[in-house]
């Protein structure tokens, strides 16, 4: 551990900062490979005398600050850790880095499934990192939980933050397409969660290049409309979920409506766009009969 006066250390972030980039990338950077964590920053802003303990020397965090500034690589892959939630989580770029807007699904599942002391059957499709899954199985310890994606190297990363997070075995991870890998699932299924991926192609062609140039276009891009993949989500629900099961699913923030009318259009009730904490239309949650 190397020592540094917290005047010294609030010198040097203000200096980086002022390069460019933004402050939660600069906080994950040196959460990761600073050792310091938020709340160590929020005491030295408040009391900047005595010192941290930095993990590396400022010269080697500069040099990773610049690199991502030169090339508008994530500082999470560059990292190759994310925060989400209460999970600390490796990635590369072969997973998304999941979003925190993504967070609230957590909440609307705990407001739908209040009982823990019960034992369901929840999946999620298209898991990547394992973000969503993991933190269900945890909130679950006594539900089962199964997470799909198509990509083998996505549900490598996803069952090493499994393992690296919980020592429950209630989540187990299939390759394959959506639905696929869970026909010996059929009609059992109380919940199912996705976050697709939803860009439409030409939204998808004018993403920032932090966006577009690292991170998998398997996660993000949704066909013509954005809503191919939603579409056959939806479709093939029905043959899954119990009666009364649940749909949640993530969406681009103008598709809400669009999706509910898919949600309908398949016999859903109960259909209701949640908002996000910046108002935007982000999940539609729908209940098989
Ligand atoms: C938007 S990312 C979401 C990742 C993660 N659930 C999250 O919220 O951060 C979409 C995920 O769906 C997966 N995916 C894309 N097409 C798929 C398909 N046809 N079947 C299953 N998974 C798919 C991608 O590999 C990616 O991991």
């Amino acid at each position: 551990m190397l020592s540094i006066s917290a005047e010294d250390f609030l010198f040097w972030k203000k200096k980086q900062l002022s390069k460019g980039g933004d402050k939660e990338s600069f906080a994950v950077l040196l959460e990761c490979l600073g050792g310091i964590s938020t709340s160590d920053l929020n005491l030295i802003s408040i009391n900047p005398a005595g010192n941290l303990y930095l993990k590396q020397n400022l010269e080697s965090l500069e040099s990773i600050w610049n690199e991502h500034l030169l090339n508008s690589c994530p500082i999470q892959y560059i990292c190759g850790i994310t925060f989400w939630r209460d999970l600390k989580l490796k990635v590369s770029n072969k997973v998304l880095i999941p979003r925190s807007e993504t967070e609230l699904i957590i909440d609307i599942v705990c407001n739908l499934f209040r009982k823990k002391s019960e034992k369901l059957f929840f999946v999620e499709l298209g898991t990547g990192s394992g973000a969503i899954s993991i933190a269900l199985a945890l909130a679950y310890p006594l539900s089962d939980v199964v997470a799909t994606d198509i990509d083998q190297d996505a549900l490598e990363i996803a069952t090493k933050n499994y393992l690296n997070s919980s020592k429950q075995s209630n989540l187990r991870f299939y390759c394959g397409n959506w639905w696929s890998p869970l026909e010996s699932f059929k009609g059992k299924i109380d919940l199912a969660i996705s976050n697709p991926p939803y860009i439409p192609k030409d939204t998808y062609e004018k993403l920032p290049k932090e966006v577009k140039n690292f991170e998998p276009k398997v996660a993000l891009l949704g066909g013509e409309d954005g809503l191919k993949h939603i579409r056959e989500i939806i479709h093939k629900a029905p043959l899954f979920l119990k009666d009364k099961g649940w749909l949640i699913l993530e969406n681009h923030f103008d598709q809400g409506e669009k999706v509910k009318q898919l949600l309908i259009k398949n016999n859903f009730t109960s259909i209701e766009i949640v908002k996000d904490l910046s108002g935007i239309g982000r999940f539609t949650i729908g209940r098989y009969k």
